[in-house]
Parts: C-alpha cells; structure tokens; sequence
C-alpha cells in the first residue's frame, strides 16, 4: 500500500462512517484512522486507500463492508461478568425487584443488550436470571442481543468461548454454565443459550423502537462500551431513543466511563452501590420522580439480600425537560378495505395529529389516551380520521409501554371492525408473539399472509418464530419468500408496517439471520 491518505479525503470518510456507523475519529486520531483504513483497503483487495475510500463512500455501505469496517474500526473487546458492580446491582436490587413486580401477573421481562459483540455480556444476564428465576421456563423471558458486525454476532450464536472470555469472572459462571469441550474451550449450556436472542441492529439507524425489530418495552437495556466511539450529538440521539424503548421505570446501564456522556434530562441519573445508572422516570423527569426514587431506593435496601449495598444518592437532570428533537418514524399502516376517506371535519383531525405527534416523541401513554377517546367517539366513521391507522397507532402505543393487555384488546376490535386488513393481524401477531403466545401468533401471521401474499414482514416474523422454536427447516421458505419480494423492491423502500426498515437492510437482516444459524 503506497501513498499518503489527503486529510480532505480522511475528514471526508470520517464525516461518512460517523453518519453510517456513528463511529468518530476526531482530528487527534486521525493517524490512527488512516493506519486503520489502509488495512481496510487491503481486505477488500484495492492497491491504494484513497480508491478504497472513494468507493466505499460512493453509496450507502453494505452490511458487508460494515462488517469489515466494524471489525477494524471499533473493539470487540467483551468477557463475562464485565463491571462486576453493575451486575451485583442488577443481581441483587433491579432484577429482583422487576421479577417481583410481573411475578403474580404477567411473568414477562425484556431485556436488550445492544452492541453485544460476542454475547458474553448477554450470556450473563441470562445465567443472573436462570439463579434468580427458578421457574423461569415459565416465563416469557426476552433477552434481546444485536450488533453491527455479523462476524461477532455468529460467533455469539455459537456460544463457544476461551478462558480469556473469564478473565475477571467468578468461577462459579464457568464452572456451572459450560461444558469443556476437546479442544479446551467452554460452550455455553444450551438451556442458557435459548434464553438470547442475536439480530444484527445498527444503532445509528432508525429501527428502535420497533415491534418488528422487539425493541419496544423493554425494562432494561445495557450499552455499554460503545459510546466511546460516537459523537457526542450521536450519543444524545441513541439515548432519547433509548429512553422511547424503556417501559415507564425501565433502567439503562452504560459503562462507567461513558456515564457522563449519556447523561440526558429524561433520565435520572441513579447512584450507588458504586455504580451508575439512568432510570426513565414519569412522564418527565423532575422533582415529583426524584422523590419517588427515595422511596424505591428504602424499600430496596429493606428488602434485598446484600444490604450494606446502599443507594448513595440521585442525580435529577442537570437542565430543564425539553422535547425531543428526533423523530421516531411512524408506521406506514395499511389502511382499511374499503380505502380511507381524506379527513374532513378540521376540528377532529386535530386530536388524531396530536396523538401522531406524541406518539413519534415516544409519548405513548398520552398518545393512547387521545386515540381511545376518538376511536371510542367516532366508532367506524373513517370521514373523521383514519380508523385503520388510528387503531394500529394506539395497539402500537400500548405495545411499547408492555401494555399488552390493553393491546391484544385493541387487536381483537380492530380485526372486528376490518377482518381482511392484512396489517391488524400482523400487528396481533407481534403482540401475541410478546405475550408467549406462538402457535396464536403463527395463526396470525398465516392469515396476514393469506389475505397479502406478498406481505413481506409476515414471512420474516414467522422465518424468525420457527428459528426460535429450533425449527431449521420450517424458517427457510418463509425466508426465501421475503428475499423473493424484496429484491423486485428498491433498496430504500420503506417495508410497509416496518416503522423505519428499507427492503436492501431486511434483505441484509434476513440474510446474515440465515448464514448465522446455518453456520452456527
Ligand atoms: C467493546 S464492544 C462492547 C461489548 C459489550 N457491550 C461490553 O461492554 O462488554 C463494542 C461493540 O460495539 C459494536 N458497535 C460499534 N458500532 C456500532 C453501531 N453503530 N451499532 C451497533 N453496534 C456497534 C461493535 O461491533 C462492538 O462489538
């Protein structure tokens, strides 16, 4: 490789792996991301950086060249157990006091590890909640795991590791969850390994929350020792969107070096038992939430083993609550049989908006009271506002808050007032699927599919129940099908129903999906 990489090209790339991947390399590191390209250049077979440059900044980046960007850009660098204080906390106050609150009555818990690299981190939430959970088989337990690079995500999916993974581990985990194979590494138990779920997810783009990439309710999320690598206007974006996947009262664990940056004024920030974390908190956060936090934080000491593990002090947010500014991209619904009339009566089709509106702001609990109250007022009147949509906004609502309840109602009345609308019964198949109803949500989504053929999400969501259910064979068809209709679609099509997904990245979803388990 000869040559010396011009720094109007370097910032140029810079500029465009940040707005790709949201990897940054600011002006002092610029020596460290040229060395880096330059080895770029090499895998991908080109004679000298600049050429390679220019081409991968010719288009949008295919999930191959962002594996091979991942991979020299960013660290993989994970083991078990990493940050013992955050998982004690974990262990010992938050899991405990989630399982307690679904115990009697929904027995669910969503858990998503994003950046996951090689699933150690993961593997270990589902061996804490294995000890915690004795009858967790009954449980409708998500441990959800996504990564950009695919190359760490199958080696994830494989479960295989070396002692190097266990390097500050307590013995316990090694000794009691893997099994020594002959070349003298350890596989992970396979009750253990069913618990994670791995999918590619790219944390700049828009696919969270999302019921079709389950990112929705979730009731903790770990990111941890990613953020060192993004902007800071990047880190503000993912967290806000963090904060609209977290159910009311959900936590967000960062690495402690990252703390600071993630800090943002819809989360308190919790201290104590020598770690940190972010907990979404009300509506807004504010004085009202920090004195709820106290009371939390005094009965948990109360009530916990360990309790000389006490809760040191809450941070309220450092500036006033404002709005946020991005966007969360609102569904394409498909609209009811006989095509919805354009809105009319000017003076109802306010509510409807504003109800749209909170909704992208990640506001669902106001969004829900808005449309019950239209959708109960105006019946089947679809002169007022779309119905069809409106319903499928509110089930969408009540989703991503985990009421399911309330959800699967909204499902039933809205099959009831439009029974061929293909997209009411993909939306109650993700609701079903949450509520551990598969065979239910199998059902669903073969009706999807019966009344639009070509529905391209249905196949993917039933290709994913059938490899979740262990059934190789039965996810290829569904998934050959979505491969067939997306490559007749452009690449930057919207998929209906998908709330942010282009054909070209479920094409790319699907495929690495596939080779994953196939490789696996
Ligand atoms: C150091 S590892 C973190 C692993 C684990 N969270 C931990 O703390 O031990 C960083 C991971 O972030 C992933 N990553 C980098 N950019 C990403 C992006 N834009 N979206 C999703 N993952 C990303 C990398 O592929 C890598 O696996």
């Amino acid at each position: 490789m000869s040559g010396r990489i011009s720094d109007v090209l370097l910032s140029n790339l810079n500029e465009f792996i940040s707005e790709q991947m949201g990897l940054n390399f600011p002006k002092d590191r610029k020596r460290e991301l040229a060395k880096k390209i330059e080895s770029v250049s090499r895998e991908f077979g080109f004679e000298d950086a600049e050429s390679c440059i220019t081409w991968l900044m010719s288009s949008t980046l295919t999930k191959e060249q962002v594996e091979i960007l991942a991979r020299h850009l960013t660290v993989g660098e994970t083991y078990f157990y990493r940050d013992k204080k955050s998982f004690e906390l974990m262990e010992e106050h938050i899991l405990p006091e989630l399982i307690r609150s679904y115990q009697k009555k929904q027995k669910r818990l969503r858990i998503w590890s994003a950046a996951c690299s090689t699933g150690e981190e993961p593997y270990t939430i589902a061996i804490i909640l294995s000890r915690l959970i004795l009858d967790w088989r009954d449980w409708n337990i998500t441990i959800l795991a996504t990564d950009i690079n695919p190359k760490v995500l199958k080696k994830a999916s494989e479960g295989v590791y070396t002692r190097w993974s266990f390097r500050d581990t307590p013995s316990w985990l090694k000794d009691g969850y893997f099994r020594s194979t002959k070349e003298g590494h350890f596989k992970i138990l396979p009750h253990i390994k069913e618990m994670v779920t791995f999918s590619y997810l790219n944390l700049v783009e828009d696919t969270y929350p999302s019921l079709t990439t389950n990112t929705n309710a979730m009731d903790m999320i770990l990111c941890r020792n990613v953020f060192i690598y993004f902007t800071p206007e990047r880190v503000r974006k993912i967290v806000q969107r963090f904060h609209h996947c977290l159910v009311e009262r959900g936590s967000l664990f960062v690495s402690a070096t990252e703390t600071s940056l993630a800090s943002h004024p819809r989360f308190v920030m919790v201290n104590g038992s020598g770690t940190t974390y972010f907990k979404k908190e009300g509506k807004r956060a504010g004085k009202k939430s920090l004195k709820r936090e106290e009371s939390f934080s005094s009965r948990d000491v109360l009530t916990y083993p360990s309790p000389d593990k006490k809760f040191v002090s809450i941070t309220p947010p450092s500036q006033p609550v404002s709005e946020p500014e991005i966007k969360v991209e609102v569904p394409q619904v498909i609209p009811q049989k006989s095509g919805e009339k354009p809105h009319t009566k000017e003076s109802k089709k306010q509510p409807y908006e504003k109800a749209v509106m909170l909704y992208q702001q990640g506001r669902y609990g106001e969004s829900a009271e808005i449309l019950v109250e239209l959708l109960s007022k105006n019946k089947r009147d679809t002169s007022v506002f779309p119905y069809g949509a409106g319903i499928s906004f509110l089930i969408r609502s009540y989703a991503n808050q985990g009421k399911l309840g309330e959800a699967s109602t909204w499902c039933e009345k809205a099959i009831g007032v439009d029974k061929v609308n293909p997209g009411h019964h993909y939306l109650c198949s993700t609701i079903l699927q949450e509520q551990g109803r598969i065979e239910d949500a199998i059902v669903s989504l073969k009706r999807a599919l019966f009344l639009d053929p070509d529905f391209v999400l249905a196949y993917y969501s039933l290709g994913n129940i059938m490899l979740a259910l262990g059934r190789l064979e039965e996810s290829r068809k569904p998934f050959e099908n979505a491969l067939e209709i997306l490559s007749t679609l452009p690449r930057e099509k919207e998929i209906q129903e998908s709330e942010g997904i282009t054909a070209g990245r479920l094409m790319e979803i699907i495929t690495s999906m596939v080779n994953m388990e196939i490789l696996a």
